[in-house]
């Protein structure tokens, strides 16, 4: 059994989501952690956690929202983590300097108020950092905070990094792309570090590379990490499973 550790359910991606769930279950994905960005998706998520058990989820204020929410917003968010006990972390919140237009230093003031709650909660933080990896870990370091690092792309030396201040690297799609050398990467850290996310309807996995993703899909990152490992598909997702309940207690 694995479980989608990121996963975006919102209405303008997907017409039924039991259909979703259905094509997940088939390919033995039975789990999912489904993950807020906005106060939309937040409120989405949440709802979705509540009505099936097999749902859990993390929200927060992606940097795109950087510009826009209020301190009301933050408040807000607070009180519905406390209210909701499928809200199992705070997620994804970080930094992105891939594109201009998001101010850096509003960034940062969201990204520390988010770390803040999640360290006052005590919960796992889910981490996007987009060409910001420097500025993100000098951040980290200042809470006592853990989680998973979203998407992760980044050198054995940076993977070293996070781990070390109690990191976990969300591993999706991208490991078999052609053109990632993170398959490298990962085959010098120990499994132990890695959870599994597919962060659909992004970053569809080889050999579907360009279409919607799906949860379904974490069979074929699944896959990519037994060959890195040389280990078997039931394996995988032991070692994975026992990784998420680290972080996230479930
Ligand atoms: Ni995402």
């Amino acid at each position: 059994m694995f479980t989608d550790t990121h996963c975006h359910f919102e209405k303008q991606y997907y017409d039924n989501y039991n259909e979703v769930f259905q094509n997940a279950f088939n390919n033995n994905v039975s789990r999912f952690i489904a993950c807020g960005c906005s106060k939309d998706a937040n409120a989405e998520a949440i709802n979705l956690s509540n009505n099936n058990d097999f749902v859990y989820t993390t929200i927060g204020f992606h940097p795109d929202q950087a510009n826009f929410y209020t301190d009301k917003d933050l408040e807000e968010l607070k009180k519905l983590i406390i209210t909701n006990k499928k809200v199992i972390g705070i997620g994804e919140i970080g930094l992105d300097y891939h594109y201009d237009g998001y101010d850096k230093d509003k960034q940062i003031t969201l990204f520390e108020k988010q770390l803040k709650i999640a360290e006052e909660l005590k919960l796992p933080v889910v981490i996007h950092s987009r060409d910001a990896t420097q500025n993100t870990i000098d951040i980290l370091k200042k809470y006592n905070v853990k989680g998973v690092i979203h998407s992760f792309s980044g050198s054995f030396e940076v993977a070293k990094i996070y781990i070390s201040m109690g990191f976990k690297l969300g591993v999706n799609g991208v490991v078999t792309f052609k053109n990632s050398n993170l398959s490298d990467t990962l085959s010098k850290l120990d499994i132990s570090n890695l959870v599994l996310e597919t962060d659909s309807p992004y970053l569809t996995p080889e050999p579907f590379r360009g279409q919607k993703n799906e949860s379904k899909n974490i069979l074929y990152i699944a896959k990519k990490i037994s060959e890195i490992y040389n280990i078997d598909l039931e394996k995988v997702s032991e070692i994975t499973n026992k990784n998420i309940k680290e972080i996230f207690d479930i």
